[in-house]
């Protein structure tokens, strides 16, 4: 199959976003841009069209997809809200949507379970990004990453290129990803002592930041370990090149013989591991004082220039775990556990 790549810039914008709804009204899969990372989407209420979803990103199936709408009012047409619910989702809508924050929530009963993996709850989204947005409005998509089942998420148009050029009709390209972080995704529950919010996922949007709405927890682990948010198995988001994270630059001892690329947070002088070794490649995630931040919207980028150089091993700093160092240490965690299994 031809995969279409097209600009959505001024002149075409509404063309674009014309023809990839009529796709999706088709039964089709289409991979649009997002804040976060690019997705690949489908009709939601099309079940065929999801389970494509599956097939072209060989993707198992008990891992849930997050639908994704174009205006606030279609919460309603997707969930049930529970009345003692009901305020702190008014108040995390209000606050975070549009905008990277996934919300977990008892789904309604027309939700196809290949959607949901079967469980009764679906994750939500309103994404800020305008093509995302205007297609979301015409046609609700259910939307994972638009990468290949474990692999490194696509902040560009390109890089959905790489994973899925070829399998997919269209992708529309909006440009590099705001935010380069997959969306924080919470559930939130009713306690005794008020509503709390499940942490399933860590993203651009941080706990310090979620606590100012209610108290934040960490996800349940049931006895046989099965996660609650399959977002959070091990293996995802890894280099097909195998990884390390070191905490500290004195924890590295290069080996004889083996080719090292260095994944930087903030390059030369720094502290950093770019002086110790001769490092077949570099990648700096934010040269100079390291903001946080451009760290996130740079990671993926750099992780997958990384894996596309020619080294044996991939050398990854750690960053402080404050704000958006959580999502990222994250990240970096599960990338050099998947990495190791491959
Ligand atoms: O930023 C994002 O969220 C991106 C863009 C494309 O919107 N999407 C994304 O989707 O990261 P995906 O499929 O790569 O990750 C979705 C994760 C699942 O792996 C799972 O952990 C969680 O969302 N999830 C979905 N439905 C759930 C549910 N009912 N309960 C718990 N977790 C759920
Ligand atoms: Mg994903």
């Amino acid at each position: 199959m031809d995969t279409k790549l097209v600009v959505a810039d001024f002149e075409d914008w509404r063309e674009v976003v014309a023809e990839a709804v009529a796709l999706l009204q088709d039964g089709e899969v289409v991979a649009l841009p997002t804040e976060t990372v690019y997705g690949l989407a489908a009709d939601v209420f099309n079940a065929e069209a999801v389970a494509r979803i599956f097939e072209v990103k060989e993707r198992p199936s008990f891992d849930p997809l997050i639908v994704h709408i174009g205006h606030k009012r279609d919460l309603e047409i997707i969930v049930d809200i529970p009345p003692e619910l009901e305020e702190v989702v008014d108040e995390l809508v209000a606050t975070y949507w549009p905008g990277p924050l996934t919300l977990v929530l008892p789904k309604k009963p027309n939700i196809p379970d290949i959607v949901t993996s079967g469980l009764d709850t679906v994750a939500i989204r309103f994404s800020s990004h305008e093509v995302m947005k205007a297609v979301a409005r015409e046609v609700p998509v259910a939307a994972p990453s638009a990468n290949r089942f474990g692999r490194i998420s696509p902040t560009s148009a390109q890089a959905v290129m790489e994973e899925l050029g070829g399998k997919i009709p269209m992708v529309i390209d909006g440009g590099a990803c705001r935010d380069g972080l997959e969306s924080t995704i919470v559930a939130p529950e009713m306690t005794e002592k008020g509503p709390v919010l499940r942490l399933l996922r860590s993203g651009p949007i941080p706990r310090e930041e979620l606590r100012k709405i209610a108290k934040v927890i960490k996800p349940k682990k049931t006895k046989a370990d099965h996660i609650e948010a399959p977002g959070q198995i091990e293996s995802h988001y890894a280099p097909a090149t195998p990884m390390i994270l070191v905490e500290t630059a004195g924890e590295f001892v290069p080996e004889e013989g083996v080719k090292y690329g260095l994944l930087s947070y903030r390059g030369e002088g720094n502290n950093s591991l770019m002086e110790a070794t001769e490092w077949a490649h570099t990648e700096v995630m934010s040269p100079g004082k390291g903001k946080l931040a451009e760290g996130g919207v740079r990671l993926f980028y750099c992780l997958r220039n990384l894996d596309a150089a020619d080294v044996d091993v991939i050398v990854a700093e750690s960053v402080s775990e404050t704000g958006v160092g959580v999502a990222i240490m994250d990240r970096l965690r599960r990338a050099a556990a998947g990495s190791q299994e491959k």
